[in-house]
């Protein structure tokens, strides 16, 4: 007999990540991981090659050029900001060290698989607060707080749905936690949001003692190769995920390439522009063809196919994918007549929309 996991292990649906293989297909778009078209910056590559001495020897354990990098850009102390491998690592080490067995978790119907994941590895219970039409109601989850929730994960903007959640509705839902929880805010995709009701959170942040932001290289800076995230947190907070997280966990090479990117704002701009204007133009082409597209502040956008015969987003995909063109499947969202579609480069937007045109017509 082998020995039996935690409890909540057993019960986890492994992560479905996005595809990048279409066979047969002569050209191939990977439009399924909202990966950045653009790639990294030249700069952030140039840092990466020049690291190459650095490869025998241990980095400096706290990521402190790259704390340091990120505190002067956006006026944080480094001191709260910790590194990871991947915001994925952050989100899993914030429940590692804060949930207890039977602590309860609340995260949105359709948001991004890895709340449950790391809920269930820690044998807490995850509350999924339901959306309504995929919008989430912060009183839904406002309703669903007790005395036994640790943590709150809101995807801001959600991961498939492309919505998000509005400054004011973020701090009434911080209001109403009690100081036991810890309130965090995931903001992959906050580059690309430009609405005047939004904020990634660092106000809220700087202001509150049960509040963490998680932010990513690997969506705008088109870094998702060398996973590297950070937290900026309450001081209280770092110094509890230092305790637990890998010594050396982001390598010398992914710090330099960090440091350049962040630096590098007119690529950035160049990367949020185009998206701006591609993310209007595939919601309009995709919506002319009778289906229904929901608001995007991100690089994604989320497409719901008819609930008829030969139309279903499992039959788009099978036509996508024999034209090379890998859309992203929502079933694991529970989400199952829905694909998603990064925006691209605008040849892979423009064969994307024919291609989606197509399979209507066909
Ligand atoms: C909402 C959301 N948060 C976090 C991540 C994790 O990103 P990474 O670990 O690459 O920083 C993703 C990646 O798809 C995401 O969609």
């Amino acid at each position: 007999m082998t020995p039996s996991p935690k409890p909540g292990i057993m019960e986890i649906d492994v992560y479905v990540p996005g595809r990048s293989e279409a066979k047969g297909a002569a050209k191939v778009y990977k439009l399924s991981s909202n990966e950045s078209p653009f790639g990294p910056s030249p700069k952030a590559i140039a840092a990466y090659e020049a690291a190459e001495p650095l490869l025998g020897v241990y980095p400096e354990g706290s990521a402190r050029i790259l704390r340091e990098a990120i505190g002067a850009h956006y006026g944080l102390a480094a001191d709260r900001i910790v590194c990871g491998n991947g915001s994925d690592e952050i989100l899993t080490l914030l429940a590692n060290c804060y949930v207890r067995p039977k602590d309860e978790v609340l995260f949105s119907a359709h948001a991004f698989s890895l709340y449950k994941i790391v809920t269930l590895a820690n044998s807490g219970v995850p509350i999924e607060v339901p959306a309504k039409d995929l919008k989430l109601d912060i009183g839904d989850v406002i309703a669903r707080v007790t005395e036994r929730t640790r943590l709150v994960y809101i995807a801001n903007p959600n991961n498939p749905t492309a919505s998000y959640v509005s400054v004011s509705d973020m701090r009434r839902l911080h209001r109403a936690l009690p100081e036991t929880a810890l309130l965090v805010i995931d903001a992959a995709y906050s580059e690309y949001v430009q609405r005047n009701d939004y904020e990634a959170g660092i106000e809220l942040v700087s202001t509150s003692s049960n509040v963490v932001m998680t932010r990513t290289f690997s969506k705008a800076y088109g870094l998702a190769g060398i996973r590297v995230g950070w937290a900026y947190c309450p001081q209280a907070v770092a110094e509890v995920l230092n305790r637990v997280r890998a010594p050396f966990n982001i390598n010398i090479a992914a710090q330099r390439a960090a440091v350049a990117a962040l630096a590098d704002m007119a690529h950035t701009q160049t990367v949020i522009s185009h998206n701006a204007t591609w993310r209007t133009w595939l919601t309009e082409e995709i919506r002319a063809l009778g289906l229904r597209v929901d608001d995007s502040v991100a690089n994604f956008l989320l497409i719901h196919f008819p609930d008829s015969q030969s139309r279903r987003a499992a039959d788009a995909d099978r036509f996508l994918m024999a034209r090379g063109i890998i859309m992203r499947g929502c079933g694991s969202y529970d989400l199952p007549n829905c694909l998603r579609l990064t925006i691209g480069s605008e040849e892979a937007n423009r064969a994307a929309a024919a291609a989606v045109g197509e399979f209507m017509a066909s």
